[in-house]
């Protein structure tokens, strides 16, 4: 028996049905779960598929899911049958009525939740066969508990898929990550075995969130800060490290081969700090800046004789060299990888500028490399939105 919900074998599932739940735990809006079941049934939702959503849905998790979701689910689900004239299962009228008598409408009351983002792995490269890897986290629902970092935001997701899709650039490098949040991105990068994963924070609240979320995904993590030399018998750490107050010192001390951050692009106040951080952990050359340019150089010619034609041995073509490019030029010097959504133009153009006063060299390679979908069933999350760049240093 599993000890927790998200434990149970989803593994005899089939696709449809597998989207369906795992859309269900990651709690996606109730209108796409309503179009998976729909596709369950072959167009509508059939007795049977009602049968399953009770069965591995609602009766399932019940006791551990948040009510006001499973709540503004039924009442849509049941209107959706009605609409179509089909018969609605007893148990949802009863379960739904069950709720309008009890449930109190008190915005504080439950303000945390647990997600659970299931990656599905079917057939591709890295892991043939069928594979699901199920991530709990705890998120504020509202944000008022908690800052940013207590949400999940795409590029992470984004990020995630991407360490997944490709683990032979993470597996044995030591891997830092700025503005951790949640904290999806470090299990995924313990999962493909990094040589160490350090995850940083500077929102205290978020932090203490990220450990939490570490534990319920069986990740040891001591406390470790920047001035103490951290143990590193353990592989996953946490630090708190605000980039206003990261001292120049201190985080020479930390050798990663790889920086990472996903949507920490947002707050112009921030950025100068942000990209101080980035310089000094990228300013660490084994070898002569001619290399860098011209590692950088072959992967942005490679992708212009492509030009616009996108065929699928091309994008194969264009992708391998991508990544050939980045293994390489993590023999010369740690890069970072950075994922962002540009919700303000501005903003970004001003990281931009940053980078290049700082002597960092961003390759955007979004159109190069795309990571497998692991997270299929996720219509909420709109992977055409996020960029993908890679940061150098040169000098
Ligand atoms: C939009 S959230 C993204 C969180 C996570 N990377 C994700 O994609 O789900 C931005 C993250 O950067 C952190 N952050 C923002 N400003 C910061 C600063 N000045 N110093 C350190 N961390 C900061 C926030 O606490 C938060 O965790």
């Amino acid at each position: 028996m599993p000890n927790h919900y998200w434990e149970f074998d989803m593994g005899n599932l089939d696709l449809n049905k597998l989207y369906l739940v795992s859309a269900f735990l990651a709690m996606e809006p109730s209108d796409s779960l309503i179009s998976l079941a729909r596709r369950c049934g072959g167009g509508f939702i059939s007795e049977e598929v009602q049968q399953f959503i009770w069965d591995y849905c609602i009766n399932k998790f019940d006791e551990n899911l948040h009510v006001p979701y499973l709540k503004l689910f039924l009442k849509k689900l049941i209107k959706e049958i009605e609409l179509t004239g089909s018969n609605v299962l007893d148990e949802f009228y009863e379960r739904y009525a069950h709720y309008m008598v009890s449930l109190k409408e008190d915005a504080s009351e439950k303000a945390w939740i647990v997600k659970c983002i299931s990656f599905i792995f079917h057939d591709i490269p890295s892991y043939p066969g069928e594979m699901q890897m199920v991530v709990p986290l705890q998120c504020s629902l509202n944000m008022l508990q908690g800052d940013t970092g207590c949400a999940l935001w795409p590029s992470c997701l984004f990020l995630s898929e991407f360490v997944l899709s490709f683990p032979e650039v993470f597996t044995r490098k030591s891997c830092f990550e700025v503005g951790s949040g949640v904290g999806l991105l470090g299990v995924c990068l313990n999962h493909v075995n990094a040589s160490q994963v350090i995850l940083s924070d500077g929102d205290a609240s978020s932090l203490a969130n990220l450990k939490i979320n570490l534990e319920m995904n069986k990740i040891e993590n001591p406390e470790a800060s920047l001035d103490k030399s951290t143990d590193s018998s353990y592989m996953v750490q946490c630090i708190h490290l605000p980039w206003e107050s990261a001292k120049e010192s201190e985080l020479q001390q930390i050798k990663s081969d790889i920086v990472l951050g996903a949507d920490v692009i947002y707050d112009p106040s921030c950025l100068p700090h942000l990209v101080q951080v980035l310089s000094i952990f990228l300013n660490r050359r084994k070898t002569s800046d001619s290399k860098l340019n011209g590692s950088a150089r072959v992967d942005n010619k490679e992708e212009d004789c492509l030009g616009d034609d996108s065929t699928e041995s091309n994008t194969a073509t264009l992708q391998e060299a991508t990544l050939r490019t980045l293994i390489k030029e993590m023999d010369i010097g740690p890069v970072a990888i950075i994922a962002s959504v540009i919700r303000n133009i501005d903003t970004f153009n001003c990281f931009l500028n940053l980078c290049c006063q700082n002597n960092l060299l961003v390759r955007d390679i979004t159109k190069s490399i795309r990571p497998y979908n692991l997270l299929p069933y996720m219509e909420s999350y709109k992977r055409s939105d996020v960029h993908l760049l890679v940061l150098s240093y040169v000098s």
